[in-house]
Formats: structure tokens, C-alpha cells, sequence
């Protein structure tokens, strides 16, 4: 495969399909700067930037990137940034507000604030607040230093002018790359890592290997490399198919490509829906959100996903391919079969998920309940879609997260709510009947009792907040500077 590596092509020969871009660069390429810290993209020490033709760079965590995910792709670690030996304005503010101590975590951290930088320089951006530094870093831990001077030192590298131009501001002009997508990309004979560039390819490639593990962001795929060393012998990325990729409308359906980044659905998510925009700000971090799809969400069949609820309340359809090319619509509701058991076959793929117009205009409320408020997984989550009209209750909606074994429908409490006036005895009858109903496990993340408990709670505040007629919010979120993040 061919790739540009800090303004320099790679051609990568003979190689596992298996291998990390981090072990890639700290290894072959010899590229010590980027860190490894927890190789389950949860820490932001391997941070990198990365950019597909034509698109602007953005923050990925490289460990738990296959490297075959860089084919035809910009690359950029902290390397590439000091060109001339002068720091980079990323670096020289960190300096000046002290921002780093044992300097472990550090290249993460310069390397997400430089995707910000970047990306802040193109859209004109004079100022940052904190807010979009929080959020630019929210996929970073640093345990000696702490956070206020490092997010002090985003909120002023937009002041200090680069001493010179760096790679990231010169990108490389990139030289005609390896097309045949039919081709492995990267192999060593028994591991090959496809990229296919349509879904007639992706299905012709589904035909020859029915077993063949897809790759969209590889958030949840990369861990089985670095957490459970599971060696695939095919591995076909659906990550550089145009189709998958889409956002639009037909008549009154939405249709989201099941390989659609959350950052690019993040960034239209104002106009569509405000508590969804309020749930994906809180999903993974910024590195997650910016390779993680709402396919790998749906496909891996977790019951702690976050997109699952959502579009279980919007009563939402996905799309299932075969390697034929046969197209089925699917009820979310009946793709579940058990813990971590889909609908999906071997061979098959998503294509997209489609919500009707109607329900996306219905009032709704998802809350996630997790220890932290960034790159935390779910202990529960709730989503609900409820109509309201003469302070009667319609069209009921109520899924959950956390609380099962697969993302559900509170169908008993539906039914007690729809139809009936809302008042105070019905929110706790609600509550109470909904508490029955789950039945919820206790793990390391949360006890069983907990879960219900939580679980009732955002239900209660849905019932309240839309029986207030409370409006959330329609606020940028982060406030203002958006575009930088979601370019
Ligand atoms: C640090 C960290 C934080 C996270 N935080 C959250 C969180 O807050 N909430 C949350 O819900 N999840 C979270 N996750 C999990 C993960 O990011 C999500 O599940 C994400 O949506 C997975 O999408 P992906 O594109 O990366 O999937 P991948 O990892 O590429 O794939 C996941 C699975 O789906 C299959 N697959 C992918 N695309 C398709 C397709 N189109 N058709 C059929 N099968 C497909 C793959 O073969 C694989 O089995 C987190 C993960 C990490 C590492
Ligand atoms: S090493 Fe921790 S996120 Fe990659
Ligand atoms: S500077 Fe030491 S962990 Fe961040």
C-alpha cells in the first residue's frame, strides 16, 4: 500500500494485515515520538493526525488503527511539526503555560491541539474558547501535569504565529496511488487488508471471503488486535466507499451511510436534533467520534452501544446487504438476537440506516448516565420519543441501553403510557412498571440495582422535562467554534 507519511510516500510491501499504524510507525518507520499508553484508544498518547484526498486532518488514535486504514492517506505525527527545528505554535504554547511535566502524554496532546490549529487556521478562527479545547482533547489523559495549563495553551496557540511552515499547514502533493481496490492493500500471504472503493467490489470481495471481518473506524475492531491479539486473515475496510458514507434525504426519509464518521453526523446534527447532538458530544472522545460509525455501533451488537436506543425510539430501519447484492430493509427492533447476536450474517453488510422524517420531528430525549462525561461508555442510557398533546400522552417510544442483553424496548411501560394524561401518579407508576420490567446485570461498571434505578430516573425527566414543555437548549455545543472541529 502507499501512503504519505509526514510529507514523504511510503510504499509498504509484504506486511500483516494485522499490524497497528502505531506499531507501523513506532516500529518500521521508526517514528518513537507518538506513545503508546493503553492500545485501547482510550489515553490519546498514540494521537496522530490523519487525512483523507482532500480532507482536512483529524485526530485518530494510531493504536488501535489497522495500518491498512492509511492507504492513500496523509499521515502526520509529532515529528512532522517542527519543521526547522523552531516548535510549532502547539508546542511553543504548551511551553509558555507550562502545560507539561513528565511530557508522556504530551505528543498526544500537541497532536490533537494541532488538528485543532489546523483546522481553526482554515476556517479563519482568530479565537478558541475552552470548550472546543475541551472537546479537541477530550480523548487525552494526563495524569501529572492537569489539565487547566494544557487547556490554557489551546485557548492561546491561535495568538502565536508558526515560525515556519509545518507539514500539516504544506500538505504533500500526493503522487497517483495504488488504485485496484480489488488488491489486497497490505498482505503477508495468510493476513490481506482490502479497501474496496464501491460496494460491488465490497460484495464481490464478501463472496470470496464470506468470513472476512469488515473494518469501518476500527473502535471497537482494533481492540480485538491489541486486546485480545486476534489475528484475522481477511480484513476488508469499508471505510473508502462513497455510498456508505452518505447523509440525505429522500422524500421523508433520512438516510445515514452506515460508515459515516460520527464527526461528519455530528456536524449535522443542529438542524436534525439537539438532544442527539447533546449524545454524540458524549460519545467516546473526539479521536473516536472521528473514525467510529453508527454501522460498527449497530454491528457489534453490544448492549451498551449508544446509537442502538436512539434509533430503537425513532423506530429506525437498517439496510443489509448481501454479497449478491441483495438489499433488505430491516426494523432495528428485530435485529437483535441476543447478547452480541445480530441479524447481520458472515457476508453480509449495512448499508444504512434510514428514520422517517415523523419521528425525528416527535419530541425526544436521550440521556447517557456514565461515570465520566467523556469517553465513557454507558452504565445506561436512555432514549425516548413521546407525543404530547392536551396533556395526553400518543406515540410512545422508551429504549434502553445498559439494561439487557442486547439494546431494548420498555414495551410494558409504553403501553401503560400511551393514551394516558400525564400527571405526577402516572410518572411514578411509569417508573415503577419500568422497573419490573428490566432486568438489568451487575458488572464492573454498574450493580443491577443501580441500573434500574437510573434507568426509572431518566424516564422520570423525560416525562417532566416534556410535560414542562421545556425546550432544550438550541445552543452550539461546544459553543462557537464548531467548524474547526467538524471540518
Ligand atoms: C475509547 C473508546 C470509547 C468508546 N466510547 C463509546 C461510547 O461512548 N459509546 C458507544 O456506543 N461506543 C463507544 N465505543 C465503541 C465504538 O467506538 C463504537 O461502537 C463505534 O460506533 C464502532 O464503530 P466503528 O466504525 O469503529 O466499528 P469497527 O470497530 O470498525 O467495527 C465494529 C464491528 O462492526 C462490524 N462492522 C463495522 N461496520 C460494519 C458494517 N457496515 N456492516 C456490518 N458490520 C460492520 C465490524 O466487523 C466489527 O465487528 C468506544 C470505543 C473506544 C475505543
Ligand atoms: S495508546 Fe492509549 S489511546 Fe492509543
Ligand atoms: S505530562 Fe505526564 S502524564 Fe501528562
Amino acid at each position: 500500500m502507499d501512503f504519505i507519511l509526514n510529507g514523504k510516500q511510503q510504499q509498504v510491501g509484504i506486511c500483516d494485515a494485522n499490524l497497528t499504524l502505531l506499531d507501523y510507525l513506532r516500529g518500521d518507520a521508526a517514528m518513537k515520538g507518538t506513545k503508546e499508553g493503553c492500545a485501547s484508544g482510550d489515553c490519546g498518547a498514540c494521537t496522530v493526525l490523519l487525512a483523507a484526498p482532500g480532507q482536512p486532518p483529524r485526530a485518530i488514535n494510531a493504536c488501535i488503527t489497522p495500518l491498512g486504514s492509511a492507504a492513500n492517506k496523509q499521515v502526520w505525527t509529532v515529528e512532522a511539526l517542527t519543521g526547522d527545528g523552531a516548535l510549532h505554535p502547539v508546542q511553543q504554547a504548551l511551553v509558555d503555560c507550562n502545560g507539561s511535566q513528565c511530557g508522556f502524554c504530551t505528543p498526544g496532546f500537541v497532536m490533537a491541539l494541532t488538528a485543532l490549529y489546523a483546522n481553526s487556521q482554515r476556517c479563519g478562527l482568530q479565537q478558541l474558547d475552552r470548550d472546543s479545547v475541551t472537546d479537541a482533547i477530550s480523548g487525552n489523559l494526563c495524569r501529572c501535569t492537569g489539565y487547566r495549563p494544557i487547556v490554557e495553551a489551546g485557548t492561546k496557540m491561535l495568538q502565536i504565529a508558526p515560525a515556519a511552515p509545518t507539514l500539516v499547514q504544506k500538505p504533500a502533493s500526493l503522487q497517483p496511488l495504488s488504485t485496484n481496490s480489488m488488491q489486497p492493500q497490505l498482505s503477508d500471504g495468510e493476513h490481506s487488508f482490502f479497501q474496496p472503493a464501491t460496494e460491488a467490489e465490497l460484495q464481490q470481495l464478501l463472496a470470496l471471503y464470506p468470513q472476512a471481518a469488515l473494518v469501518a473506524g476500527a473502535t471497537d475492531l482494533g481492540l480485538e488486535l491489541t486486546q485480545r491479539h486476534r489475528q484475522f486473515a481477511q480484513l476488508i475496510s469499508v471505510g473508502a466507499i462513497p455510498s456508505m458514507a452518505r447523509f440525505e434525504w429522500q422524500d421523508d426519509q433520512l438516510l445515514i451511510g452506515a460508515a459515516l464518521p460520527y464527526t461528519d453526523l455530528e456536524s449535522r446534527t443542529h438542524e436534525l436534533s439537539i438532544p442527539l447532538k447533546r449524545l454524540l458530544h458524549r460519545l467516546g472522545s473526539r479521536q473516536i467520534r472521528n473514525q467510529g460509525t453508527i454501522g460498527g455501533n449497530i454491528a457489534n451488537g453490544s448492549p451498551i452501544a449508544d446509537m442502538p436506543p436512539v434509533l430503537l425510539a425513532w423506530d429506525a430501519d437498517i439496510e443489509i446487504v448481501d454479497s449478491s447484492g441483495k438489499r433488505t430493509w430491516h426494523p432495528l427492533s428485530s435485529v437483535y438476537l441476543g447478547y452480541r447476536l445480530t441479524l447481520v450474517q458472515a457476508g453480509q453488510y449495512i448499508a444504512r440506516i434510514r428514520i422517517s422524517r415523523a419521528a425525528l420531528e416527535r419530541p425526544h430525549r436521550f440521556y447517557k448516565v456514565s461515570k465520566r462525561f467523556e469517553d465513557d461508555i454507558s452504565a445506561v442510557l436512555g432514549a425516548f420519543s413521546l407525543e404530547l398533546a392536551g396533556g395526553r400522552l400518543g406515540a410512545v417510544r422508551l429504549a434502553f441501553g445498559g439494561v439487557a442483553a442486547t439494546p431494548v424496548r420498555a414495551t410494558a411501560t409504553e403501553a401503560l403510557l400511551t393514551g394516558s394524561t400525564l400527571s405526577d401518579a402516572l410518572i411514578a407508576s411509569a417508573c415503577d412498571t419500568l422497573k419490573n420490567e428490566l432486568k438489568p446485570i451487575s458488572d464492573v461498571r454498574a450493580s443491577s440495582a443501580y441500573r434500574s434505578e437510573m434507568a426509572a430516573n431518566t424516564l422520570r425527566r423525560a416525562l417532566l422535562e416534556l410535560g414542562s414543555g421545556l425546550e432544550l437548549e438550541v445552543h452550539h455545543y461546544p459553543a462557537g467554534n464548531e467548524a474547526a472541529l467538524y471540518v
